[in-house]
């Protein structure tokens, strides 16, 4: 059993959690995954490690709520508990000097990319980055990505905060007026990582992207993850999660994550329906948590 320290909602949706974790804080790197299992019969879902604490022995990670899963783990506390962490998980990410690194975050993608960042920074880089979200209330992280960032640029869609825009329309702006981009690095839903990939492959900017396909065991053994980078099957748990955007085929992978949509939002309106009925998350899940 993995406790949690601190559980606190960032946005409406996306919540932190403080893990206790000692072995995986003390071992993991920038760009790493773990893999989480509430309970007994529940599926196992992968969570990028944000941030961690090797003294403390505790590990920070930031879920958005998007199907019964993740709704059952945010609806999770300090003093609850986590039945199985496994990790850390997945290569992680290459850092060295490069020169200047535009890191683009959409959504909870954001926190995926802050310890790339935080460690692209550390290393000497100039860090660009450009922060997205729907509106004024998602956007998360800023203050923490405003302290590993030269500049921070923010767009909200509906243009409640900052500059409505997309993040692509900032990263043109960056391209267009003469910066020189030495890498990318885009981590958020795959229409944006898509957009990214799109914009710097004419330039022939060095762009990194962070895939989510389904996972399942983490080890390269399910075939779960597989993704199509370069005309080549890779596993993304074991070859990434982070690979050249401008080799990865894009429509593979929305069309295997919508493999099982039917059935997941089965689960989910399922999930809600018994919360409704006034039913505490326990009793929602066979075998309580
Ligand atoms: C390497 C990696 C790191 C990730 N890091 C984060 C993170 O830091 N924070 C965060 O909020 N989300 C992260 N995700 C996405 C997160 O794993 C999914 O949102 C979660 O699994 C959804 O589960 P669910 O039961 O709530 O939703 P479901 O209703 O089961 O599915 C909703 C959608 O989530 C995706 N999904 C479902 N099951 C899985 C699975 N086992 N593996 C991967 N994707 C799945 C699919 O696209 C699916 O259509 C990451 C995904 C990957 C692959
Ligand atoms: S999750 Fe099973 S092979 Fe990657």
């Amino acid at each position: 059993m993995f406790k949690i320290l601190e559980a606190k909602f960032l946005a409406p949706g996306i919540k932190r959690f403080v893990l206790e974790a000692p072995r995986i804080a003390r071992k993991q790197k920038p760009g790493q995954f773990v893999i989480l299992r509430i309970y007994e019969e529940g599926e196992r879902i992968p969570v990028t490690i944000e941030n961690s604490d090797p003294e403390r022995g505790t590990l920070n990670i930031v879920v958005q709520s998007i199907g019964k899963t993740t709704h059952l783990l945010n609806s999770l506390n300090a003093g609850d508990s986590i039945l199985d962490v496994v990790g850390p998980l997945g290569k992680p990410s290459e850092i060295e000097k490069f020169g200047t690194v535009v890191v683009v975050g959409g959504g909870v993608g954001t926190a995926m990319a802050y310890p790339t960042a935080a460690a692209l920074k550390r290393a000497g880089n100039r860090v660009i980055s450009i922060v997205g979200a729907r509106n004024k209330e998602l956007v998360i992280l800023e203050r923490e990505m405003r302290e590993v960032s030269d500049e921070l640029l923010i767009t909200t869609d509906d243009g409640s905060y900052v500059e409505k825009g997309f993040v692509t329309d900032k990263l043109r702006q960056l391209m267009q007026n003469g910066t020189k981009i030495d890498l990318v690095l885009a981590v958020g839903p795959i229409v944006m990582m898509k957009a990214v990939s799109e914009m710097t492959r004419k330039d022939g900017i060095r762009t990194m992207v962070s895939l989510n396909p389904i996972m399942i065991d983490g080890t390269g053994m399910c075939g779960g993850c597989r993704v199509l980078i370069d005309g080549k099957s890779e596993f993304a748990c074991v070859d990434g999660p982070e690979f050249d955007a401008h080799k990865v085929n894009f429509e593979v992978l929305v069309q295997r994550n919508s493999m099982y949509r039917d059935a997941e939002q089965k689960s989910l309106t399922d999930f809600k329906e018994c919360q409704h009925a006034a039913q505490p998350a326990e009793a929602c899940v066979p075998g309580g948590r």
